[in-house]
This record gives structure tokens, C-alpha cells and sequence, in this order.
């Protein structure tokens, strides 16, 4: 597998991140947005964490949708505890060997049967006892945090990080610094934007999708490799990625195709790169349409509502009921729309998001860029086109 890296920018956040660059905010907490698929979790965990480790920082990478089953704040607290277990390790088996039922550090006593127990509202001890062990200052990278606001548990965790950070940050001195990652901004938003929200006032940024360089990176490999494609077209080829929705996977498997000495292409690969990124948007798209038309009227509205409107959706009020009703035919009852919601949330995939404080979104941003391109092509809501056989 070809991976390419991005130190530049991972030094650049960890300095900021330090806070040691004039005019940033990172150091209360680094909000970091970029759609699915876009390489995220690659950067924070091949680039970001190596660079933190190598100025000396502990880094725990705890990743909300490795299991998506469980609750965020259980998978945040195994994460802290598993670095504890990591570090206490040889001074809890000597602490042990000696007899030592418990040891103390940073005045947290620490039963050395249960390391490896945290719950949410022990985060801060947690994290301060860590601290205190390894003598180092810590990061701790979310990745998809938003997913903690879908239960209690998760945003009493996201409460205690801010108190942890609070609590182990002094000007001049960061020893704790929070990373957060989301695959939609509308939903980390949650996490920032509103008095009550655990870090209102930081902003959220937006992560960079990997740019012309891993182009040229990648024509470099092929020029290399086949010289007789030499001078490859770097600015198709870079369409033909931006196409891809700048999602390095869907590229390289199209690359891998039209290098293939199997390939059937007439003309130049990077021209065939090009139609195969055209193709996967159509594929992309049709997907999203049969999925929109597979779904019962009364869903379809909520969606259609839920899309209007953003983050000023309300499920139930009384314009909202109109609207339902306007675009069914039908009378609908808040039962009803709460159960075409809980269809649309448990569909597969799942097309709408909950919080735990019944704030609603689509799942997938994806498809607020589907919705907003039809409404510009005026082709919006998709209608079957089975329906308008059978209505002839
Ligand atoms: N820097 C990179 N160079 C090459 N391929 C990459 C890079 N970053 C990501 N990828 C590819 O893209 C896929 C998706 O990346 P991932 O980090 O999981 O995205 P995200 O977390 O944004 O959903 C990875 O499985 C990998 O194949
Ligand atoms: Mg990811």
C-alpha cells in the first residue's frame, strides 16, 4: 500500500497544539473536520501521534466508531486506562509482588487489582494519575468525537476531559491536549457552539484534504516505475482525484485499474482516470437516489425536512407536521414521525443521527452535497420513475 505522509502539517499542529504558536487556540482543545474516507484517521495516527511522541508526549488515540455498539465514554475510558496498564505495568507487578494492595500516585490511590477500571466521572484522576507517572505531558486524540453526544454517559466524558485539561493546564505549561476529530462539522459543531456544549468558544477546523503534493508524490512512483508514461498530467490526474471526493482509496483502486496491464484503455491513463472518477460520482449518487426511493413517503419527508433545514430542524412542530402533511397527502401524528425517525436512524446504513439531547442530522454529509446539487439542478426531491409509468 502507498501512504504518504504528512509530517509538515502534523508538526505544525503538535506546535500549536504545544501551545507555542502565536494566535492559536489549539491548546484549549484542536477541533479538526474533514468528510469520511478523506484520511483522517490515517493522519492522526501515523502522522500527528509519532510526531507528538518524538517531543516526548503520551499519546492515547481512542477512535468512537471502532465499535460503534458501545458506549463512547466506556471506549474513551479503556483507551486512558489501557495506557495506564501500559505504563503502571513493571511498578504495579512490583508493587504487587511486594504485597502492595495499593499504590499512591499524584494522590490518586490506585488498587493494583482493578487498574483498568475507570468509569467517566474518574476521567480527570485518571488522566492526572497518568500524568504523574510518565512525568510527561499527555494527548489524547478522539477520533469521531461527535459520537460521544449520542449518549449521557459519553457527554459526561467530554465534561471531564474540559475539567481535565482545566485542571492539568497552566499558562505556559500544556499538559494536556485534547485532539478532536469528526467526519461532519455540523455535528462537532455540537461539541463547541452553544453555552451549555462541554468546549463552547473553540473553533472547529477544517483538517486538509491531501493536495496537489501526494499528486505529484504519486506521479513520481509511476514515472518511476513506467517510464514511458512519463511526463504524467498532474493537474487531470488531480481532478480526477478531486473528483474522487479527494478519498485516496476510491483513487488508488482506480489507478491500480488503469496501470493494469489488463487494462482495456485506448489513449492516456490519466484521461481514464478522469471517466472512472466521473463514474464513481454517478455510482454515488444513484446509490443515494435508490435509497431516498426505497423509503416509505412519511420517511421520505423527514429527510426531506431534516435536508431543508440543517440544524434548525424540529421533528415535531407544528409547521413541521404541516410540512409532513403537505408532501404525504396524509394526517401524521408526532408518534408517526417519531417512527419513521427511529426507521431512518436504524436503516443500514443508518441514514439520520441522533444526540443524546434529541438533536437530529443526516448521518452521512455526503449527502447534504447530493441534496444541495439536485436543488441547484432543480431536480429535487428524486421522483420514481416506476410511479410516473403507473401514473400514466
Ligand atoms: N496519506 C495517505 N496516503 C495514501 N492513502 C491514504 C492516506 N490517508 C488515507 N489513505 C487511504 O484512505 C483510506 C481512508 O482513510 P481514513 O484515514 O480511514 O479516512 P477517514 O478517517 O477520514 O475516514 C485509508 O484506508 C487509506 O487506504
Ligand atoms: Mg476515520
Amino acid at each position: 500500500m502507498i501512504y504518504y505522509s504528512r509530517v509538515a502539517l502534523a508538526e505544525q499542529l503538535a506546535n500549536e497544539l504545544r501551545g507555542k504558536a502565536l494566535f492559536s487556540d489549539a491548546h484549549n482543545g484542536l477541533f479538526l473536520a474533514a468528510p469520511r474516507r478523506t484520511g483522517k484517521s490515517t493522519f492522526l495516527q501515523a502522522d500527528l501521534k509519532p510526531v507528538l511522541e518524538r517531543e516526548g508526549v503520551v499519546v492515547v488515540y481512542v477512535d468512537l466508531w471502532s465499535d460503534q455498539r458501545r458506549d463512547p465514554a466506556i471506549l474513551i475510558a479503556e483507551g486512558i486506562s489501557r495506557k495506564l496498564h501500559e505504563k503502571l505495568g513493571p511498578v504495579a507487578r512490583t508493587a504487587k509482588a511486594a504485597g502492595l494492595k495499593e499504590i499512591v500516585l499524584g494522590g490518586l490511590k490506585i488498587d493494583t487489582s482493578r487498574i483498568g477500571q475507570i468509569d467517566g466521572t474518574t476521567l480527570p484522576e485518571a488522566l492526572r494519575a497518568l500524568h504523574e507517572m510518565v512525568a510527561a505531558p499527555l494527548a489524547l486524540i478522539i477520533d469521531e468525537a461527535q459520537h460521544a453526544l449520542t449518549s449521557e454517559a459519553g457527554e459526561t466524558a467530554m465534561a471531564a476531559l474540559k475539567s481535565a485539561r482545566d485542571q492539568l493546564n497552566r499558562p505556559g505549561q500544556i499538559n494536556l491536549m485534547l485532539v478532536m476529530s469528526g467526519s461532519d462539522r455540523d455535528k462537532l459543531l455540537r461539541l463547541v457552539n452553544t453555552n451549555g456544549s462541554p468546549f463552547y468558544g473553540s473553533q472547529i477546523h477544517r483538517l486538509p484534504e491531501l493536495d496537489l503534493q501526494f499528486i505529484a508524490h504519486i506521479a513520481g512512483l509511476i514515472e518511476q516505475q513506467r517510464p514511458p508514461l512519463a511526463p504524467v498530467d498532474q493537474g487531470l490526474l488531480y481532478q480526477a482525484f478531486q473528483l474522487f471526493g479527494c478519498r485516496p482509496q476510491f483513487f488508488m483502486e482506480a489507478l491500480g485499474q488503469a496501470l493494469s496491464p489488463l487494462a482495456s484503455i485506448s489513449g492516456r491513463f490519466e484521461a481514464a482516470m478522469l471517466d472512472a472518477a466521473r463514474q464513481r460520482q454517478l455510482d454515488d449518487e444513484a446509490q443515494m437516489e435508490s435509497v431516498y426511493l426505497g423509503l416509505k413517503p412519511l420517511e421520505q419527508a423527514v429527510l426531506r425536512r431534516l435536508l431543508d433545514l440543517g440544524s434548525r430542524y424540529r421533528p415535531y412542530d407544528a409547521e413541521a407536521l404541516k410540512f409532513y402533511r403537505d408532501v404525504t397527502g396524509e394526517k401524521v401524528t408526532a408518534a408517526k414521525v417519531q417512527n419513521a425517525l427511529d426507521v431512518l436512524r436504524q436503516h443500514s446504513p443508518a441514514l439520520i443521527w441522533k444526540s443524546a439531547r434529541g438533536e437530529y442530522s443526516v448521518d452521512d454529509a455526503a449527502m447534504h452535497r447530493w441534496y444541495a446539487q439536485r436543488v441547484t439542478d432543480c431536480s429535487w426531491p428524486p421522483a420514481d420513475p416506476l410511479l410516473d409509468l403507473r401514473d400514466d
